[in-house]
């Protein structure tokens, strides 16, 4: 089953982003409110999850296809009990030209000091880290359990030392809440060989009370950065990447935003998301799943469950960012949508 795959847009499937846990540690009020992941929340049973052994069977068929980046996700993925088992599967993983994947993970960088040794030695190569600020006071409120940001920063540490790079960190700017740490940040990772990317405030899920107001656009956050720091725009590394590029004019490093919000960018998308029940997702903002469980635990051979993927990324037309701004806003919220938790971003 090899050969490439495009979708109805024309897309080709180059990402699997792959969530191995919808639990997570953090409550950051913009993905997991705590009103609404209470100690009464179910989440899913054990027996629900995809076993290592599943997932890379997956991962496998998905490579087949012409997949060529593998992310894993969560929740928080660091929290799957022995998560460096399923990156050295993954890592054993090669490309129908016989190259190894670009494997990766985004956490949020709680458990990664005590972690970056044994992922880099599984295989890992590299990992993008959520943090919505410096500020000790703003970044516990932002994770609303307390965890204090020097944690974090250690995690980054430890996982620059055990050459986990290049690192990205990812900042989830929220209006009225965190917008005061941007220029803290840049001054912070310019000139260290980590890119700080901005990500404009998502009407992701149903649960975080989303309100465009809350949301500053990348264009406001470049400005804010010009106005201490000169950037020189850059040229996308890849196709269909979520973030723009900028450098600092004098060399310094770079950074980038990611504007899907005002400046979508469905057309290039070649992303597909994988639960950890095993349902495929094709777009962030689905409001449904395909399910691929019920094909490995009923028996199908490989052959089987390769022409089922072909056929759901050939059916593909999902572009929610694209359609968001034509929507009456009743269409907007409305519409169910799955949890970023489940998901994986
Ligand atoms: P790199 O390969 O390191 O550039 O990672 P990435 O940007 O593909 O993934 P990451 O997990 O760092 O995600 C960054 C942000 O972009 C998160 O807020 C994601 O939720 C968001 N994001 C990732 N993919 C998509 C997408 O296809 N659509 C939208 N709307 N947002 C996305
Ligand atoms: N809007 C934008 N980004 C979000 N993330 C989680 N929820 C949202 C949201 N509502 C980010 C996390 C992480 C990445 C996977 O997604 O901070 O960096
Ligand atoms: Fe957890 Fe990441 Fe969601 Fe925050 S954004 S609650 S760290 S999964
Ligand atoms: Fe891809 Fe959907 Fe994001 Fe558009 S909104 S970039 S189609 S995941």
């Amino acid at each position: 089953a090899t050969g490439l795959l495009a979708d109805r847009l024309g897309r080709p499937l180059h990402d699997l982003r792959i969530s191995v846990t919808d639990r997570c540690n953090f409550r950051c009020s913009y993905c997991m409110p705590k009103e609404v992941f209470d100690k009464d929340y179910s989440y899913l049973p054990h027996s629900a999850l995809l076993t290592f052994e599943e997932i890379t069977r997956l991962a496998r068929l998905f490579v087949a296809h012409g997949v060529q980046k593998l992310r894993l996700t969560g929740g928080e993925p660091l929290l799957r009990k022995n998560v460096e088992i399923l990156v050295e599967q993954l890592a054993a993983l090669r490309t129908p030209a016989g190259e190894p994947l670009d494997l990766t993970l985004t956490t949020n960088g709680s458990l990664l000091a005590r972690k970056a040794k044994a992922l880099k030695a599984a295989g890992l190569k590299r990992v993008t880290v959520s943090l919505d600020g410096l500020d000790d006071a703003v970044f516990r409120r932002m994770n609303d359990v307390d965890f204090p940001v020097h944690e974090v920063l250690a995690g980054i540490d430890a996982a620059r030392e055990a050459g986990l790079g290049p690192i990205k960190v990812n900042m989830v700017v929220k209006r009225g809440t965190n917008e005061h740490e941007i220029l803290p940040m840049a001054r912070h990772f310019r000139g260290s060989d980590i890119v700080l990317r901005f990500i404009e405030y998502m009407d992701v899920g149903a649960t975080n009370g989303w309100r465009m107001e809350e949301v500053m656009p990348s264009a406001e956050v470049i400005r804010l950065l010009q106005s201490e720091f000169p950037l020189v725009p850059l040229s996308p590394s890849a196709p269909g990447e979520t973030a723009e590029r900028w450098g600092y004019a004098d060399g310094r490093g770079e950074i980038g935003v990611i504007s899907s919000v005002t400046q979508a960018f469905c057309r290039d998308c070649n992303r597909a998301r994988l639960s950890t029940e095993g349902q495929v997702y094709l777009c962030l903002f689905a409001s449904q799943g395909h399910d691929l469980r019920a094909l490995l635990r009923g028996g199908a051979s490989d052959a089987q469950i390769a022409s089922a993927i072909a056929h759901i990324w050939h059916g593909r037309e999902d572009r929610y960012s694209e359609l968001r701004a034509s929507m009456p806003p009743e269409a907007q919220s409305g519409r169910r949508r799955v949890e970023m938790s489940y998901i994986g971003g």
